[in-house]
């Protein structure tokens, strides 16, 4: 049996389009494995957001290029955002990657369907790359990018906007549910700008409405919006839906209106705080994400300090930081990257550890309090899932017979934080392993979510 392997680099929307890929080689009799040495087709799915993207690609093709000399039948594909959609941009990279035999687009995987040897008209019985996916998915709902921000390569790459139709998606959605998924992360460039091109304009707003009534679904998440296209009805949906987390993923990119000018994105420091403060007391307990680059040309020690300062204003529960990268064919490629590397590393250096500061305060808070997590795996023998706020969580099994050799994943259950870092927590299951300890007679509850209600209950202790 012919088996491939892809090799994903880049954002969750590759992770998303790599299952899409895989799937369409699975229709024609095609395994999925992955060991890159066993593999009759390796696909690499790239990113080009920044240069160490484009190197840790270059990097795997060297690695392959060495395979293909023992397996000369190996067939070499790449797709993904390094892949430019015209002809004079993809011969340019056949030659600079003599290894690669096809490049593809990524919504285009028929076309690396077609150079297959050895297709079947049967589907493969074997393993599938939907085995990679555990309890939480990410589906893309819309495609590309409307916007031309000046450093960013996305919009060279990935196209125009295209939303999916609601239907669509919601089928999509049914079918992970069947397999035991329990929370998805709705992916878009921008994603609240989702529905505009679609026929009676939905948004957002009534695609979270739609998702929100798919049973057995527990969680939905979405990423990535944009400050400008983000309507009160989209916040107040996320508040008022029981099934959409508090979280938003709201990069600012930076702290200086005359670098967002020249970043054209297309909205002022203080415009992005009232709608932070929008979003704040419209939905409780939220958690913001954001995201910052530092370095970008011609940006002073002032004004790196205004995106220092409004980050320590705003207080941002996640913060992504990358040191500006100029990426060929975008505006801001023509303008001089004047700030020195080791600039660069400070500023970056200076915003992790403040961010590491407001984090470790963040958790710290949280020490004794009891949050609903979804299970997601098994970690280094601990149980790992994630508030609804995105914080990671760590457990044990509680004492008891009854939680032996017992599945945690896909439930969701209380835990009771035990201890705080900056980027984890560890705790216990609410309402078990104390009285468990104490009094060996009890009754031991299931841990049914009483915050929230919407646990399922486990299985209930015998005497
Ligand atoms: N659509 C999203 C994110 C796009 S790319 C948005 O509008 O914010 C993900 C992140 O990579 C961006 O938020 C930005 O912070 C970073 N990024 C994009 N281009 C970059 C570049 N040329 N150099 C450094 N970081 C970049
Ligand atoms: Fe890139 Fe800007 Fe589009 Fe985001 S909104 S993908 S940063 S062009
Ligand atoms: Fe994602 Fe990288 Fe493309 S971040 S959209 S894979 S450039």
């Amino acid at each position: 049996m012919k088996q491939y392997h892809i090799h994903t680099i880049g954002c969750q929307m590759n992770v998303a389009d790599s299952i899409r890929i895989g799937t369409a080689l699975e229709q024609t009799g095609y395994t999925y494995t992955d060991q890159l040495d066993n593999a009759d087709v390796v696909v690499v799915n790239t990113c080009a957001v920044r240069q160490r993207a484009e190197d840790s690609a270059a990097g795997k093709l060297s690695q392959i290029s060495t395979i293909k000399r023992k397996n000369k039948n190996l067939v070499v594909a790449m797709t993904g955002c390094m892949v430019p959609p015209n002809e004079e941009g993809k011969t340019g990279l056949y030659k600079r990657f003599p290894v690669i035999d096809l490049l593809f687009d990524t919504l285009d995987p028929q076309r690396l369907v077609e150079i297959l040897p050895e297709r079947s008209e049967q589907p493969n019985s074997g393993l599938s790359i939907q085995g990679k996916i555990g309890i939480t998915a990410y589906v893309s709902v819309i495609y590309g990018c409307n916007y031309t921000c000046s450093y960013c390569i996305v919009p060279l790459r990935r196209g125009k906007e295209m939303s999916r139709p609601i239907s669509e998606i919601v089928e999509e959605i049914r079918g992970y549910v069947r397999r035991g998924v329990r929370e998805v992360t709705l992916l878009g460039q921008t994603v609240d700008a989702y529905g505009h091109d679609l026929p009676n304009r939905p948004d957002l707003a009534d695609l979270l409405q739609a998702i929100n009534n798919i049973e057995g679904l527990w969680r939905i998440r979405f990423l990535t919006s944009h400050p400008k296209m983000m309507s009160y009805k989209m916040i107040k949906a996320v508040a008022d839906l029981p099934k959409v987390c508090e979280y938003f993923s709201l990069p600012i990119q930076h702290g200086d209106d005359a670098i967002l000018k020249a970043m054209k994105r297309p909205y002022t420091v203080a415009f992005y705080e009232k709608l932070a403060e929008t979003v704040r007391q419209t939905v409780p307990n939220v958690s913001i994400s954001t995201d910052i680059i530092v370095g970008f040309p011609g940006e002073t020690d002032t004004q790196f300090m205004s995106t220092y300062r409004m980050l320590e204003r705003l207080r941002f529960n996640e913060v992504h930081v990358a040191a500006y990268s100029p990426r060929p064919g975008t505006l801001s490629a023509t303008y001089e990257d004047n700030v020195p590397p080791d600039v660069k590393r400070e500023r970056l250096q200076a915003v992790e550890q403040l961010q590491e500061r407001l984090a470790l305060e963040y958790s710290q808070k949280t020490v004794g309090d009891t949050y609903e997590i979804l299970v997601e795996r098994l970690e280094k023998g601990r149980w790992h899932g994630r508030t609804r706020t995105n914080k990671p969580v760590f457990f044990d099994n509680p004492l008891g017979l009854e939680y032996e050799g017992f599945d945690w994943r896909g439930k969701l259950v209380d835990i009771v934080i035990d201890r705080a870092g900056a980027w984890s927590l560890t705790g216990h299951v609410a309402g078990t392993t104390p009285l468990a300890q104490q009094f060996e007679e009890v009754e031991i509850c299931a841990p049914v979510s009483l915050i929230t209600g919407r646990s399922i209950p486990l299985a209930v202790a015998k005497k």
